[in-house]
């Protein structure tokens, strides 16, 4: 299963499902190739919004795994110490935190390799790559946030295609990159190109008329393993 980050792959964020029939849209993906789920985790604190917590990852887990799927969770919260084991005991494949929200972000990286997880840490556009220099080593993960995080549906930041380049060169080559935010099927191509090898999508896979279209057109773009 972890293979599956070192692939290409388009992770549909389900911040964009329709919450009301949130399986449906979920398997809908499942059923189109979607291998890596998003779940976008916001407490209103970090970030103005709140959405998601453990119970729906729980809930998910199921339908997900049995797949063969992963679940990426990426939690833009403050003291996110405080709810790896609770993510990685409801399923969660990856644990994303924030280099921003996070003092003491060596620790909390062991802590979710502990609690049998891959360890993700995302950036905010306006963090530069290299705040990672001391951790790199300890990263399974590294997530490039292309907008600033907090809601879908938002426009891509332009000058991450140059930061993707950049995090890709400073990273070991063991690393996934991910990126997350404005990911369209006009831009995957140059974002794989760049060094990207995992694309999170939320309204470009959710918002139309039909999901399993959606995410094709996407897989298409970006080359995505089958
Ligand atoms: C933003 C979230 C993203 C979001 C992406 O804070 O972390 O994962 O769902 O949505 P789109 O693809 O619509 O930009
Ligand atoms: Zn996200």
């Amino acid at each position: 299963m972890p293979d599956l980050l070192h692939e290409i792959h388009i992770a549909p964020s389900i911040l964009s499902a329709d919450f009301s029939r949130l399986g449906d849209d979920v398997e809908a993906v499942l059923n189109a190739g979607a291998r890596v789920i998003h779940v976008d985790v916001m407490d209103g604190h970090f970030v103005p919004n709140i959405t998601i917590g453990p119970l729906i990852v729980t809930a998910l887990q199921p339908l997900v795994h049995g797949a063969g799927a992963l679940i990426d969770v990426h939690l833009m919260i403050e003291h996110p110490e405080r709810y790896v084991e609770a993510f990685a005991g409801a399923g969660a494949n990856v644990i994303t935190v924030h280099q921003e929200a996070c003092v003491h972000l060596h620790r909390v990286l062991m802590q979710i390799r502990e609690a049998g997880a891959a360890a993700g840490v995302a950036l905010n556009p306006a963090t530069p790559i290299e705040t990672l220099a001391e951790v790199r080593e300890h990263c399974d993960l590294v997530e490039i946030m292309s907008v600033n995080p907090g809601f879908g549906g938002q426009r891509f930041i332009e000058t991450s295609l140059d930061k993707i380049e950049r995090a890709r060169a400073f990273l070991p080559d063991s690393v996934a990159l991910e990126l997350d935010g404005g990911v369209t099927a006009l831009n995957a191509g140059a974002l794989v190109a760049a060094g990207a090898n995992l694309l999170v999508a939320g309204s470009s896979v959710f918002g139309g008329q039909d999901i399993g279209e959606q995410y094709a057109a996407l897989a298409q773009a970006a080359g995505e393993a089958v």
